[in-house]
């Protein structure tokens, strides 16, 4: 089985974006340092857009060949006029309302996205499945996450958008991979499920 990666940026209280789910804050932290290490282990999880501006737009997928996003997330592409935001990866945007999709290389999963999910993961692959998020869309599949990876920016939001949106109360275990600390406080921790 394939892994299901949610590759999130939270502050150091845990929220993924102001209580609208804007995370521009972060940005300040985009140092070359730490452009860096995102260009070279992170270029599979950037967006078109951002890969072509740090010149990996041709880079092979090492760790992910498809992504999955909330209707929300995806809502913020389509804003900008762009319909097809990680055209290196297979593009999956779950949603209930958007009946078609605005591009071919974007599939929309509109019912049993947790069956779908579990599909996905059963495909044989070497490369896992990014999920994106938001905050809704992961708390739909916190059963699903195998593996977490978050890059701790050292803001304190005091309240906002949660990494799980909508999740039950339930403790669920998982065991630390690997630490890297940069010169600017961003930490990016990875952590496995504990099964
Ligand atoms: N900090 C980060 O790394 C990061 C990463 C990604 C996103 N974000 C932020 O997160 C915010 C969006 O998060 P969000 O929680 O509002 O929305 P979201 O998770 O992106 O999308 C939620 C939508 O996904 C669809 N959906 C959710 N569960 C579903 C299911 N079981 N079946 C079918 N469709 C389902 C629904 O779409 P319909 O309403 O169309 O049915 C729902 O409204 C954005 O502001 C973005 O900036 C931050």
């Amino acid at each position: 089985m394939r892994k299901l990666t949610y590759l999130v940026a939270c502050s150091l209280d845990g929220y993924i974006g102001d209580p609208a789910g804007d995370a521009t804050s972060m940005l300040t932290y985009l140092d070359e340092e730490y452009l860096g290490h995102l260009a070279t282990e992170h270029a599979d999880t950037l967006p078109t857009q951002a890969r072509r501006g740090l010149g990996v737009d041709d880079a092979p997928n090492t760790r992910f060949d498809t992504i999955i996003q909330g209707r929300a997330s995806y809502d913020l592409a389509l804003k900008d006029g762009i319909t097809s935001p990680y055209a290196h990866l297979r593009q999956y945007v779950a949603s209930r309302t958007l009946t078609e999709s605005p591009d071919p290389d974007v599939e929309i999963i509109a019912e049993d996205l947790v069956g779908r999910v579990r599909a996905l993961k059963a495909e044989d692959s070497a490369l896992d499945i990014y999920l994106c998020g938001g905050s809704g869309i992961a708390g739909a599949l916190l059963d699903e996450v195998d593996e977490l990876v978050i890059k701790s920016y050292p803001q304190v939001y005091g309240s906002g958008m949660p990494m799980f949106g909508g999740a039950a109360f339930a403790v669920t275990d998982f065991r630390l991979t690997s630490v890297r600390a940069f010169g600017n406080g961003v930490v990016i921790r990875a952590y496995d499920r504990k099964r």
